[in-house]
């Protein structure tokens, strides 16, 4: 059945494996299945509520949007836009703000990892933002949204809030609420020096994470340098248990080569990781060095760039524009 699908990425730099194979790499396989609607989107309004240097989210909003492209995205068969273009989601982001409830918004996670022990220092917007992420999904009546496992509490959210909005206002089915669309076994890409860890752009130590612009000699050196156990590679999932590392790395390798685990298992079980690592190298370099060298292309051409973002929001604008229209009608304004 055909999907309408949103999705987004924040222009925060360093955009890692985690980020593709976890969400970039199935915007694609989406936007490749007939008959979907596909949107996806640089999330600039989310980026800054973190401190961020202009000139560096001018240059970061172009960067994601090279990615997205360098990675099989199509500005003709997706709409590709950034999130700021859209007044929409700021003017939609404010109205939800006034259905989600606070006690919702204790509960989210990723706002307690993010604003840390300092909780009355971090930014509103860190506080409200998975409100603003709602917004940018119902204002497209989206279907179906593409992330990785850290989002999904983000979306139950969403739902939550599309289903008081609903309530509220007794409009049946008026705002959509959203399916998360999570990989079972790649949802979450772990660090490459603590398998209990996620991959992340935040993370001090670069060698946690393989960044999508990461050269081959850099991609060979974090793979050599990856944390592993002293036991050989096992031959099936269940030896697999408790090896969190083995585990990363496996699923790593199998993701790359679209196989499943099993299959991977069987090819190296036995065998130690050095000779399994020269692999999973190869793997990453022959996936990941055509998009950062095509990544580097785009981006100096920033016109081109600077002109998909736009046209890609113009159309974004007109669904957007118009959802806001009719919640403005439903609430009485
Ligand atoms: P962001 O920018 O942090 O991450 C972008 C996408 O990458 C996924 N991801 C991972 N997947 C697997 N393993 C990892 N280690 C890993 N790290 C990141 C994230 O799950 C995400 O799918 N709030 C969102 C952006 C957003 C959004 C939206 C997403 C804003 N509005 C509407 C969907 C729909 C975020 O900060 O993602």
């Amino acid at each position: 059945m055909a999907k309408k699908i949103f999705s987004g990425v924040q222009p925060t730099g360093n955009l890692h494996l985690g980020n593709y194979l976890g969400a970039i790499k199935n915007f694609v396989e989406l936007q490749n299945e007939k008959d979907n609607d596909c949107i996806y989107c640089v999330v600039d309004l989310h980026a800054i509520t973190l401190k961020q240097d202009p000139k560096e989210l001018k240059n970061n909003i172009r960067e994601t949007a090279a990615t997205f492209i360098a990675s099989g995205l199509n500005p003709n068969e997706s709409i590709l836009f950034n999130q700021s273009l859209v007044p929409a989601h700021s003017e939609g982001s404010w109205i939800l703000s006034c259905i989600g409830r606070m006690g919702w918004l204790n509960r989210m996670t990723q706002f307690k990892e993010k604003a840390g022990k300092d909780k009355e220092k971090a930014s509103v917007g860190l506080y409200i933002y998975p409100i603003l992420m709602a917004a940018d999904i119902m204002l497209y009546d989206a279907t179906h949204v593409p992330v990785g496992d850290d989002q999904k509490q983000h979306l139950e959210l969403c739902r939550d809030i599309a289903q008081k909005f609903n309530n509220d206002y007794k409009v049946n089915d008026f705002l959509v609420p959203p399916e998360p669309l999570i990989q079972k076994q790649f949802s979450r890409i772990m660090s490459l020096k603590d398998g209990l860890k996620k991959m992340s752009k935040s993370d001090a130590s670069d060698l946690s994470r393989i960044n999508l612009k990461d050269s081959n000699d850099s991609i060979i050196n974090k793979i050599k340098k990856a944390k592993t156990d002293a036991n050989p590679i096992p031959s099936n999932i269940e030896e697999l248990e408790n090896r969190p590392e083995a585990e990363n790395l496996i699923g790593i390798y199998s993701n790359l080569k679209n196989q499943n685990i099993d299959v991977t298992l069987k090819e190296f079980g036995g065998k130690n990781f050095s000779e399994f690592k020269n692999n999973l190298s190869e793997q990453l370099i022959d996936k990941i060095s055509p998009i950062a060298s095509e990544i580097n292309k785009l981006l100096n051409n920033s016109d081109y760039l600077d002109k998909i973002l736009l046209t890609g929001a113009e159309k974004a604008n007109e669904i957007a524009e118009k959802k806001v229209k009719e919640i403005k009608k439903i609430i009485g304004f």
